[in-house]
């Protein structure tokens, strides 16, 4: 999500605000900005990627003596990841700057009567009305506040703004409504910041702003007003207790855990201003640029490694099902090995977390020469994969610290079926169906969140074991796959995915007293096939644990160790059940006394091949 931050007062404004967006990469965002006004002077410095490609175009030119300054993370929901549309936004004369979080939902019509006005704009964003509504007041012989409340009041959505204005270059102006805002209180130096990350280092007295509160931050003093009431308020300011380290931990004993917990957010996050259900509309800004190519793609091929890989597999039913587009998933070290035929109507989703994985990016390479569409799915902002493609859409999960994947399972899973929307253009009898339902998911994964204890008894109950099978059938088979290679690298316990259906073709030789299988069997039309497939083991003596959606009573004639999971569409299913089998993986390694958040011989980020 967008994360602003501004200084005022003080020598090193410019490295403070880069300072300050480096603390709300985590995040997530595309792009970022800082504008800082020098003897009068704007100058205003936007970059895509990351904030440390923004920090080098900073230091190319001399800002160290500015006294104010705003600056901004921007993650793309009204147009594409670019320059253009990076904040801080200006007016047409380059006096006033704006950055802003939230959405406006009246920008249209609020640019409408300005372009009639004689106003141009030059984003695709719904920010940028807001410099341009202020430039409108002021005309009309306002001072810098009055034409910031006036135009305060003509907005209507969500928003955090922070504003600064070249003829009053010792004021930065801020402004909340549904969207967080604090003050930051120093010694001859103030902050406005989204998120205490990014000033919890330069002071620790902070002042809240409430819905329609403004506020005019200088460098010794803190006026707040009340735009809806019409009147003053009296500053509090509070003291942050804020540790960083424990901001980000939390009261969670493992970063794992943590991630684990923040998959309900992971998907309001990789679904915000995408997802739209009011009026039907999923919006991808980081495909616009390749709309026109998009409408000729017959076949795509997905390659990834690891959990990506199986998020992948995920991503290939709900593309076929829901786009009707030929999908084949390849693990991209096998892939860049292959010689098999391309068209240039095929495309290629390169799907990772950290996008820096060596075969990922080895596979993209590959295609390089064949007019392959090049697409990415991944989370690091800037990363070598968010580069090399010709276009993609971020998760937006923020960093994921464990080396073990789980919110960005959460957030490609999330991600590929907004892309499958997305290409179906609207034409699948799942499209609202899906759409509704996304936004139903958040508060689901938290009732499965809710049994994280029950969960940890199972994993008591089956720690003695050294072998586990998870099968499933349809969207529940490569949720089995990521459920064993969990267990396998956080327990180091040996553990098999398979296709339920595959039982009596090899694995059922297995299955005894000491092998227990994990058999996922949420509500959907292969459920009784499966169920038919865990009688087998269970006449073979083999110990389960089951993952059903609630309402299933048979499952009981099969196993007591059950976990219900609320009802959702067979293609949302993915996502609550990945949270169980994470749970479950977590669980028991603590048990085992692994180090969760580091497991042996394993990288977070593998960069070679
Ligand atoms: C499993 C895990 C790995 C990664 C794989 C790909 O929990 O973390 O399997 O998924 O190494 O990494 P990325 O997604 O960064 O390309």
């Amino acid at each position: 999500m967008c994360g602003i931050v501004g200084v005022v007062g003080g020598k090193s404004v410019t490295s403070l605000l880069i300072d300050g967006l480096k603390s709300l990469e985590y995040r997530g965002y595309d792009s970022a900005g800082i504008a800082v006004i020098n003897n009068s002077e704007a100058i205003n410095i936007k970059q895509v990627g990351q904030v440390e490609l923004l920090e080098r175009k900073t230091n190319e030119s001399s800002l160290s003596v500015a006294k104010i300054g705003i600056g901004h993370t921007r993650w793309a929901t009204h147009g594409e990841p670019t320059i253009t549309n990076a904040h801080p936004h200006s007016n047409a004369d380059g006096t006033v700057f704006v950055v802003h979080n939230g959405i406006i939902e009246n920008y249209k019509e609020i640019r409408r009567i300005l372009e009639k006005d004689g106003y141009t704009f030059i984003s695709q964003t719904d920010t940028e009305v807001i410099p341009h509504l202020i430039d409108y007041y002021l005309k009309s012989n306002s001072d810098f506040k009055d034409a910031f409340i006036k135009a305060l009041n003509d907005l209507s959505g969500s928003y955090a703004i922070a504003a600064i204005y070249t003829k009053t270059p010792d004021s930065i102006y801020v402004a909340r409504l549904s969207s967080p805002l604090l003050i930051g209180v120093g010694k001859d130096q103030n902050y406005v910041a989204s998120d205490a990350s990014a000033i919890i280092n330069h002071t620790q007295k902070v002042i809240y702003l409430k819905d329609y509160e403004m506020a005019t931050v200088t460098t010794k003093k803190v006026q707040v007003h009340n735009f809806k009431r019409k009147a003053d308020v009296k500053p509090e300011p509070e003291s942050l207790d804020f540790d960083l380290e424990k901001a980000r931990l939390g009261d969670f004993p493992h970063y794992l855990l943590k991630e684990i917990f923040d998959a309900p957010e992971t998907i309001k996050l990789a679904s915000a201003g995408r997802i739209r259900p009011k009026s039907n509309i999923v919006k991808l800004a980081g495909l616009e640029s390749v709309q026109e190519q998009l409408k000729y793609i017959d076949r795509i091929v997905i390659v990834a490694c690891g959990t990506s890989y199986y998020a992948g597999l995920v991503g290939e039913y709900l593309i076929e099902e829901i786009a009707g587009i030929p999908v084949e998933v390849q693990v991209a070290s096998e892939f860049k090995y292959r010689n098999e035929p391309f068209s240039k109507n095929t495309a290629l989703i390169a799907i990772s977390q950290s996008g820096e994985t060596a075969d990922t990016i080895a596979a993209i390479n590959k295609v390089q020469d064949y007019g392959v569409l090049k697409l990415g799915v991944v989370n690091v902002v800037g990363s070598t994969i968010s580069r090399i493609t010709d276009a993609g859409v971020y998760c937006h999960a923020g960093p994921e610290l464990s080396v073990a994947s789980t919110k960005a399972f959460i957030a490609q899973v999330t991600v590929l079926l907004e892309i499958a929307l997305s290409l179906s253009d609207g034409k699948s009898k799942l499209y609202k169906p899906l759409i509704n339902e996304l936004a139903e998911i958040p508060t689901k994964l938290i009732s499965i969140l809710n049994q994280s204890d029950k969960i940890e008894s199972l994993a008591k109950k089956y720690s003695k074991y050294r072998d586990f099978l998870y099968i499933g059938r349809g969207y529940a088979y490569p949720c089995a796959l990521e459920g064993a290679l969990k267990l396998k690298e956080l327990t180091y316990i040996h553990a098999e995915g398979y296709p339920a259906g595959e039982m009596k073709h090899g694995p059922l030789a297995m299955i005894d007293s000491n092998f227990p299988s994990f058999v996922i069997a949420t509500g959907s039309s292969l459920t009784e096939k499966t169920l038919s497939n865990v009688s087998e083991i269970k006449a073979r003596g083999g110990p389960i644990i089951a993952v059903v959606s609630e309402g299933n009573k048979s499952i009981k004639n099969y196993t007591g160790d059950v976990i219900y999971i609320p009802k959702t569409l067979e293609q949302t299913q993915p996502l609550l059940v990945g949270t169980v089998l994470h749970l479950f993986a977590y669980h028991m390694a603590v048990i085992l006394g692994k180090n969760v958040d580091r497991p042996r011989n394993l990288a977070k980020s593998v960069t070679v091949e």
